[in-house]
This record gives structure tokens, C-alpha cells and sequence, in this order.
């Protein structure tokens, strides 16, 4: 069988071709501003795709901070490194053995890719480790988790069985790998769960 990183690689030349409503590109605006609070100076987007949040986050940074995009797919990367190379640090890697040492970031996002990773825990607790006590992982898609493992049942390949918990079922995870919770949300077209590393 096709593995996960052959599907989003074939993927990469078309990922940017995807529509985004303005009601999603507002929930995005929200959900980076919310990932990066005051004060953020170092965040890593892992499962980074094309860049999507490279904009967003750029507008809650404003240039002064650092910004590293990381996927485990070189042409996802290569893509969004054409569009905006100068606005962030670009990084090919496995969620699950960051390259970063401990307390490098002080927020961490995953979004879109908590299901596709065969180890969920552990590329939470590689969140966790390479955050700074205090610092932010924020975890979000633009579907509950019912939405889109219904979606994922209905597509071919390695990411059909991929799965999403429920924000109540991870938010408990979180908190069983140290992590104190500050959000777990999800309804139609919306899924966050926010948590802070315990210092
Ligand atoms: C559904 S896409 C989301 C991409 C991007 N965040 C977006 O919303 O446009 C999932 C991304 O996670 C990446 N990915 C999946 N598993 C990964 C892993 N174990 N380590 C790093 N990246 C991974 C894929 O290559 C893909 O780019």
C-alpha cells in the first residue's frame, strides 16, 4: 500500500488549488491569533502542507518573530518555500522526531494533520518537548472530528482509516501527557483544542 508521505507529496501540485471560504479564512485568522498570543517570538507549524497559515501568522507576528513551516513531504515544502520564502524557515522532518531541541518554540500548531500521523501520542509529546513551560500547542481543522472521518472514509489510499479524536477525547490525552487544557472545541466546520505546557 501507498504510504502517507508517497499520497501527500503526489498531492503538493494541487493542494493550493483547494477553495477557502472567507468565513474559513476569518476562522484561521482567529485560530493563529489565538495559537499566538502576546508575546509569541518562535512558532512551528508542523504538518505545514504549502504555507497555508504562513500569511496568518505573519500578520499576528509582523515580521519580528520566527516562523517554522515543517512537513515530512519535500513538495509541499518546495511549494510553499516559492511563495514565501522570505517569511519563514522551512523545515522537511517527522512529526514524531522534531529536529529542535527542548524549549525552542513558544507556540506549536498542528494544523490539518493530527490524523494522519500513525502515533498520535507521540508526536504530541515532541510538541510538548520542543515548547517552552508556558508556550502554546494548538491543534485545529475546519471540520469536527465526526466531519472529517466521515470524509476520510470516503477517499482511497493510506488516509482512509486516518482518524481524528473527538476534542474531548485528545483534550484528555493532552492532559494525560502533562498539558494543561485551555479549549476543546468542535461543531460543524470548526475543531480546536488548545492546551499550555505546564512549566
Ligand atoms: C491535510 S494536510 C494539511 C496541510 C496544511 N496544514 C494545510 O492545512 O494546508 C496534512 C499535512 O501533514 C503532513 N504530514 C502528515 N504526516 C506527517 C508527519 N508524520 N510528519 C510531518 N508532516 C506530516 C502532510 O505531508 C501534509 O502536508
Amino acid at each position: 500500500m501507498q504510504d502517507r508521505r508517497s499520497y501527500f507529496e503526489q498531492l503538493a501540485h494541487e493542494w493550493d488549488l483547494r477553495p477557502l471560504s472567507q468565513e474559513q479564512s476569518e476562522w484561521l485568522r482567529e485560530f493563529c491569533k489565538l495559537a499566538c498570543p502576546p508575546g509569541t517570538r518562535c512558532v512551528l507549524d508542523v504538518g505545514c502542507g504549502t504555507g497555508l497559515l504562513v500569511p496568518y501568522l505573519s500578520a499576528v507576528l509582523r515580521e519580528k518573530e520566527w516562523i517554522v513551516e515543517l512537513d515530512f513531504a519535500m513538495g509541499m515544502l518546495k511549494t510553499g518555500r516559492q511563495k514565501y520564502w522570505q517569511a519563514a524557515t522551512w523545515v522537511c522532518a517527522d512529526a514524531c522526531a522534531l529536529p529542535f531541541a527542548p524549549a525552542t518554540f513558544d507556540s506549536v500548531i498542528m494544523f490539518g494533520l493530527l490524523p494522519h500521523v500513525s502515533d498520535q501520542r507521540a508526536a504530541l509529546e515532541e510538541a510538548l518537548r520542543v515548547l517552552q513551560a508556558g508556550g502554546m500547542l494548538s491543534i485545529g481543522h475546519l471540520m469536527s472530528s465526526e466531519e472529517l472521518n466521515a470524509f476520510h472514509s470516503q477517499l482511497e489510499g493510506p488516509v482512509r482509516e486516518d482518524r481524528l479524536p473527538a476534542a474531548g477525547v485528545l483534550a484528555s490525552l493532552l492532559e494525560r501527557c502533562g498539558a494543561r487544557v485551555l479549549e476543546a472545541a468542535e461543531g460543524p466546520g470548526s475543531y480546536r483544542v488548545r492546551a499550555c505546557k505546564v512549566g
